[in-house]
Formats: structure tokens, sequence, C-alpha cells
């Protein structure tokens, strides 16, 4: 078998699970939920969750890959032939994302053309938004634009030189994404909204937050689905997991609070805190041109920002599809272009519903919620926790924890945490994903009959 080439030390190591990592995730998805499920309270539960389920699930993942050195689909099934099953669910996953992530990472790609062309200031008016996810057409464009850039990175294998340049891009975005913050922290009327996304409110507590919020992590540290096996598989052994993953942790986290701290405060500072709150996917696209329209210079870090979001986005939508080209290939065994030509049709297929799902068929759900809407909810709130809840039980009672507490202390490593990884792993994440699963189930069943929620 050919030797599997592994990451040049730590530092690349790290890179490139963060590059897969950070992405609209932290950038767009944090900051809508953060406001919309209860700010402080959000952010709190976020922040447990990803001290505990967060690192125990990423250290199991990365484990595994670097202990069997092979991709999901094989490595359940090489550690225990019952288990293949697992990969192949996982394998899902990343297929469902990224049809609806590249209709986002096309509203990213106008905004950015919005801004260089000098028309910025255009869309921080109220209705811009809407109109523009309103017309069939341009929201169409924008996302095969940016599939399709996507698929030509992945067809020609150029992403070294993506991530080449998103090296230099994630500093400059985490520069850009303070200054911006502080500046919108200091806006007249912006405290209250610092106070709404610092103070949690337990009135905002509910089961909803908590499946909010573990889905949101699995999503943004690019968990259960796969993708961080993979990641282990090239690995090094003499590098170490258990700090590798506290420092994608921190660098995911700390960007996507970063990302809440620029919008949730300018929501009462430009915006209307009763409507905004609740805006959804469109949020950052409705507040931040209000926000830039304000700031000295606005149109220029506008564009700016726009651009480094585009490549923290174009890096996880490379790493999204290479997972599901590199399925195809091994499956229906075929070559890289007709692998490629494939996940676009896949593509096409959900993505153009969910494109019109926010305009000219936005009356049009499914369990009451738009296609984009419904992607999300099935991969994030169904999947990913059916995923992860399956790997526990794998690491916690087929393979058992021990197997990866050596794997992880491989040439006399001290895994420092391996308490915390073991309760987690064995108790207390499938505890919660059962209890959490089963009482949104319920709410969806629920309301298809009594037209109302329980939750
Ligand atoms: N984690 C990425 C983000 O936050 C999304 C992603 C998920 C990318 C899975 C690759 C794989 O945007």
């Amino acid at each position: 078998m050919e030797k599997r080439s592994s990451f040049t030390g730590k530092i690349g190591f790290i890179m490139a699970a963060a590059g897969s990592a950070v992405g609209l995730g932290n950038i767009w998805r944090f900051p809508y939920l953060a406001a919309q499920y209860g700010g402080g309270m959000f952010l709190l539960v976020y922040l447990c969750l990803a001290v505990t389920f967060g690192f125990a699930l990423m250290a199991a993942e990365i484990a595994i890959g670097r202990k069997t050195g092979l991709s999901a689909i094989e490595a359940f099934g090489k550690l225990n032939k019952k288990w293949t099953f697992l990969g192949y669910i996982a394998a899902i996953v990343p297929a469902i994302i990224l049809p609806y992530y590249s209709v986002i990472g096309g509203w990213v790609a106008k905004y950015l053309w919005v801004f260089v062309s000098g028309s910025g200031n255009a869309a921080a008016n109220s209705e811009y938004f809407e109109t523009f996810i309103g017309a069939a057409q341009e929201p169409l464009a924008w996302f095969a634009l940016f599939i399709g850039a996507t698929a030509l990175i992945v067809l020609f294998g150029v992403e070294k030189g993506i991530e080449k340049v998103s090296k230099i891009m994630m500093p400059v975005l985490v520069v850009l994404s303070v200054g911006i913050a502080v500046y919108a922290v200091c806006m007249e009327g912006a405290m209250e909204g610092v106070k709404y996304y610092f103070v949690p409110n337990f009135e905002h507590f509910s089961v909803k937050t908590v499946l909010a919020a573990m889905g949101q992590l699995f999503y943004s540290m690019s968990l259960a689905m796969g993708i961080m096996i993979t990641y282990g598989s090239y690995m090094k052994k003499e590098n170490s997991i258990e700090s590798s993953v506290g420092h994608i942790e921190i660098f995911d986290t700390g960007i996507a609070f970063i990302a809440g701290l620029m919008i949730i405060p300018a929501i009462y500072a430009v915006g209307n805190p009763n409507t905004d709150l609740k805006t959804g996917p469109g949020l950052m696209f409705v507040i931040l041109p209000k926000l830039f329209a304000q700031m000295p210079g606005g149109q220029i870090i506008g564009a700016a920002f726009f651009l480094m979001v585009l490549f923290a986005a174009l890096t996880s939508s490379i790493s999204l599809m290479e997972t599901v080209v590199s399925v195809f290939m091994d499956k229906f065994r075929c070559g890289r272009k007709i692998a490629c030509v494939l996940v676009l049709v896949l593509c096409a297929i959900l993505g153009i519903p969910s494109s019109f799902g926010n305009g000219i068929w936005a009356s049009v759900t499914i369990i009451g919620l738009t296609f984009l809407d419904f992607f999300d909810f099935i991969s994030n709130s169904v999947l990913m926790p059916i995923v992860a809840f399956f790997t526990c039980i794998f690491v916690g009672y087929v393979i058992k924890p021990q197997s990866l507490v050596d794997e992880i202390e491989t040439g006399n490593m001290k895994f420092k945490k391996r308490g915390l990884f073991t309760i987690v792993i064995k108790y207390f994440a499938p505890i919660c994903i059962v209890a959490i699963l089963a009482s949104s189930v319920f709410d969806v069943i629920y309301k298809l009959i009594t037209g109302s929620s329980w939750l």
C-alpha cells in the first residue's frame, strides 16, 4: 500500500485542521444562532460543551484516524467489522452540508463584489438583502460561481496553493474582526447588545438552546462527519493530539466569539433588536453593511472583510468537497473528474432549492422549515448528533477509551485530560445526546400534530 503522506510537523497539522474548521460556521452561523437563542445563555452553553464534548470528540476522532491510518468509511470497519455503517452515516453529512454551504458562500462572494464595486452603502439599506435573495437568478449565479471555484480547486488539486494563501489570510481575518468588534462595541447603544451577548439569562435556557449549541459545535469544529478522522490519519505519531486539539479549539471558538461580538452589539447600535435578533441566516448580511456604512473607511474594510471570509469559506468548502469526492471515487470506483461532476450534480439538486428557498420558494416548507434551514436541521440537529452518539458508544464500549488513550499517549506523551475524556465519552455525551435528540424529535412530531411547539 502507498505510504500515507503526512503533515509537516505540528503547525502544519493544526493549520490544515483549522482551515477546515474555521469558516462560515464561525462567522455566519454562530452569531445568528447566538442572537436567536438568547445571547449569553447560548454562549455559556456553547463554551461548556466545547471544553467537554468538543474536546473529547475531536481527540477521539483524530486518534481513531491516526491509529488506523484510514478515512472514516474504512476506519470504523477496520476497528470492528460491525461498525462500518457508522463511517457511511458520517459520510452523508458533508454531502448534505456542501450544497447549502455553497449557497451562503455565494452570498459572501456577492457582498465582496458589492463592496469592491463601491456600492457597499446601498447594501446598508434594510431591503437590500431581501431583494437580493428574493430574486431568482442572481443568488443562483453566485452559488454556481462559488461551487464552480471549489470544484476547480479540488479537480486540479491546487488546495496547497489555497492553503498557503489562507495561512496569510487567517491572521488578517482575526485582526480585522477584532478591530471591527472593538468599533462595534464602542458605538452608541451597543452596550445593551454586549450585555445580551455576555450575561446569561436563565429564562433563555431550553432544550432547543442546548441542541442548537451542540449542532453548532459539531459544525464549527468539523466534527461528527468523519473529517477529523481523515485529518488524523495524516498526523505524525510524534505530534501531540491533546495539545493540537487544544489549539484548534481555542482558535475556532475564538473566531466565533469575535464574530458574535462584531454582530450582536451592532444589532443594538445600527439595527432593530426586536426584529433582527430573530433574522436567522441573513443576519450578518443585514447588519454588517449597516455597520460599515457608519465606519470611517468602512467600504474598504468591508471589502477586505468579505474577502477574508470568502477565503475562510473556500478552505472549508474544499475540505467538504474533497471528502465527498473521495467517498464517490472509492464507492463508484471512478476517477476524480467523474466524481467531481457527480458531486456538482448533487450540489445542483440540493443547492438550487436551498437558494430559491429564501426567495421565490420561501412558501415551500418541510416540517415548517425552508429548504436551506431544513438541510441545515437534518445535518446539524439530527445526523451529527447521531454520529456523535454512536462514536461515543463505539469508543466507550466497543474499542474502549483506553485504546485511544494509548494512541494519544504514544511515545511517552502524557494525556492530561484522560479522566475527562473517558467520562465524557462513556457517560456525559451519550446521555446528553439521547435526551436532547429525543426531546427535539418529540417536538417535531408534537408540532406536526398540534401545530404548536412543546419546547
Ligand atoms: N467547520 C466549517 C465551518 O465552520 C464547516 C465545515 C464542516 C467544513 C465540515 C468542513 C467540514 O464553516
